[in-house]
C-alpha cells in the first residue's frame, strides 16, 4: 500500500492552524483520502497529560530544557501511537504542530541552540520529516488580539495558556523563528499569510497539499 503523507500546519498562537488543519481534513476527506486530524502537544492520552502540564498557567516557570523535553517526550509518544502507524496504513495525517513548533518557540522564543533541539527531535520522532509544512504568517499582536476575542466571546474574559502568555517580543521572535526556517528548507516549509478569509486560505493550504500528489513517492 502506498504510504500516506504527512501534512504539518504550523504557526503564532492565533494564526489559525486549528481553524486550517480542520478546512483542510475537510477538504482532504471530500476527496475520499483517509484522514488522520491530530494535534502537539498531545493526540494520545500520556501526550494530552503533558500537554496539561505545558500550557497550564499555574504550571509557572520551567526550565527552558524541561521544557524542550516536556514538547518532545510528548511528541516521541504522538509519533510512535498515532503518526508512524496511520502513515503506515496509507492515511494522510494532519498534525496541528510539530517539530518546527519546538524550534520557534523552544529555540528563537526562549533562546535555546536550535541544532541541541532538532537533535533531541531526531530522537524523539525517529527522523520523521513532514512532506509538507504550512506556516501561516501573522503579526504577534494580530494573533494574540485574535485569541483575545475568541475567549471573550466564548465565555468571559481571556484566559491565555502558559505560552499565550509569554510576552509580546516572544511571540516576535517565535515568528521569526518560523519565516527562518521556510528559508531553510523552502521545498519542505511554505509560508501563507493568515490575513483573509479562513476559506480563502484554506484554498492556498490545498492548493499546496495538491502539489504533493504530483511528486514522485
Ligand atoms: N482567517 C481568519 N481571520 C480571522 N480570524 C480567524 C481566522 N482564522 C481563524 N480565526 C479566528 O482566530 C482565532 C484563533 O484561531 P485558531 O484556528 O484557534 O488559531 P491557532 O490554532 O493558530 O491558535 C479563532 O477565534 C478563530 O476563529
Ligand atoms: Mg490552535
Amino acid at each position: 500500500m502506498a504510504s500516506g503523507k504527512f501534512i504539518t500546519i504550523e504557526g503564532p498562537d492565533g494564526s489559525g492552524k486549528s481553524t486550517q488543519a480542520r478546512l483542510l481534513a475537510e477538504y482532504l476527506g471530500k476527496r475520499n483520502r483517509s484522514i488522520v486530524l491530530t494535534r502537539e502537544p498531545g493526540g494520545t492520552f500520556l501526550a494530552e497529560k503533558i500537554r496539561g502540564i505545558l500550557l497550564d498557567p499555574d504550571t509557572g516557570g520551567m526550565a527552558p530544557e524541561a521544557e524542550v523535553l516536556l514538547y518532545a517526550a510528548a511528541r516521541a509518544q504522538h509519533v510512535a501511537e498515532i503518526i508512524r502507524p496511520a502513515l503506515a496504513a496509507g492515511k494522510w495525517v494532519i498534525s496541528d504542530r510539530f517539530v518546527d513548533s519546538s524550534i520557534a518557540y523552544q529555540g528563537y522564543g526562549r533562546g535555546l541552540d536550535p541544532a541541541m533541539i532538532w537533535e533531541v527531535n531526531r530522537l524523539a520522532t525517529g527522523g520523521l520529516v513532514p512532506d509538507l509544512t504550512v506556516v501561516l504568517d501573522i503579526d504577534a499582536e494580530e494573533g494574540l488580539s485574535r485569541i483575545t476575542r475568541q475567549r471573550e466571546t466564548t465565555g468571559g474574559r481571556a484566559v491565555f495558556d502558559r505560552m499565550e502568555q509569554e510576552e509580546t517580543d516572544f511571540h516576535r521572535r517565535v515568528r521569526e523563528g518560523y519565516l527562518d526556517l521556510a528559508k531553510q528548507f523552502p521545498h519542505r516549509v511554505k509560508v501563507v499569510s493568515a490575513l483573509g478569509q479562513p476559506d480563502a486560505i484554506s484554498r492556498q493550504v490545498s492548493g499546496l497539499v495538491e502539489q504533493l500528489h504530483h511528486q514522485k513517492v
